[in-house]
């Protein structure tokens, strides 16, 4: 990695396949400490392979794999020496569709990477009350912690997946799309929250609207499909310059809807 950045995660040349098929062309990419960085692109062009690459995810399908590396904070997160569930606590995901755990509470939920680790009971009602506010959820349920978290609405469900992230403090957090299947209150509270976190974290969010990530990024990654059939990052930058003035024909031509 070089030895003047500043970048919290840097991307140096990943790839990602599944099985023979190139998913993900070489990719290098710097995510700036403390940011939003936001990713766009046309569907299938390898946005949540590339989230699911930074957390050692996309390697649990059968046949996907990665080359290239990974530095958080100097760590290539595939040496072998690196423990993937280490990785996945380092770097937190929250998914499209709320997937709180089943047949949990909605305290159990918060605490389960915690119980994993065995911390006490004192330990997680301290990470429930304390993830819980971060996530603007403590008022709607402190008085029903120990109902079932799947009575929540799916914008509670899904503050509640990503309080459940926070319980085991990462410092990067994977955000694939997380607002699509909210109506736009519940979008607006996830976007508030993600504005309010990136003071704490660091954060990627894969975004198919051109408003959010106006509105929540700081940066923004443009991926699109190479000639060979890959996905690429086809221009990166500062949100603000990014919107007004890309570089690259194809992502004005996507920011403006005439293509993807
Ligand atoms: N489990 C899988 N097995 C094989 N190919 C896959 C698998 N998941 C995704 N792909 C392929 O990898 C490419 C990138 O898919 P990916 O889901 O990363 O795209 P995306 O940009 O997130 O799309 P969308 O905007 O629709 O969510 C696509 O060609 C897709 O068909
Ligand atoms: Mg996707």
């Amino acid at each position: 990695m070089p030895e003047d950045q500043p970048a919290h995660l840097y991307i140096e040349n990943l790839c990602a396949f599944y099985g023979q098929s190139l998913a993900i062309e070489p990719t290098t990419l710097p995510i700036p400490r403390q940011q939003v960085t936001a990713i766009i692109g046309p569907s299938g062009c390898g946005k949540s392979t590339l989230l699911r690459s930074l957390n050692r995810l996309h390697e649990t399908l059968p046949g996907a794999r990665n080359e290239g590396a990974v530095w958080l904070d100097g760590e290539n997160i595939f040496d072998p020496d690196v423990d993937p569930i280490i990785v996945r606590r380092r770097i937190g995901m929250v998914f499209q569709q709320p997937n709180p755990l089943r047949g949990r509470t909605i305290a159990q939920n918060v605490t389960i990477g915690l119980e994993l680790d065995g911390a006490s009971k004192q330990e997680c009602d301290e990470a429930v009350e304390r993830s819980l506010k971060l996530t603007a959820l403590w008022d709607e349920v402190k008085d029903r912690l120990n109902d079932p978290a799947m009575d929540l609405s799916g914008g509670q469900q899904q503050r509640l997946c990503l309080a459940r992230s926070l319980a085991v403090e990462p410092e990067v957090i994977l955000m694939d799309e997380p607002a699509s299947a909210l109506d736009p209150i519940a979008t607006l509270r996830i976007e508030d929250l993600v504005k309010e976190l990136v003071s704490e974290y660091t954060i990627i969010i894969v975004t198919h609207n051109m408003q959010q990530a106006g509105r929540v990024s700081d940066n923004t990654v443009f991926m699109t499909l190479g000639d060979q059939g890959a996905g690429m990052v086809a221009e990166a930058g500062p949100t603000s310059e990014i919107f007004t003035t890309p570089a690259n024909r194809k992502t004005e031509d996507y920011i403006t809807g005439r293509f993807g």
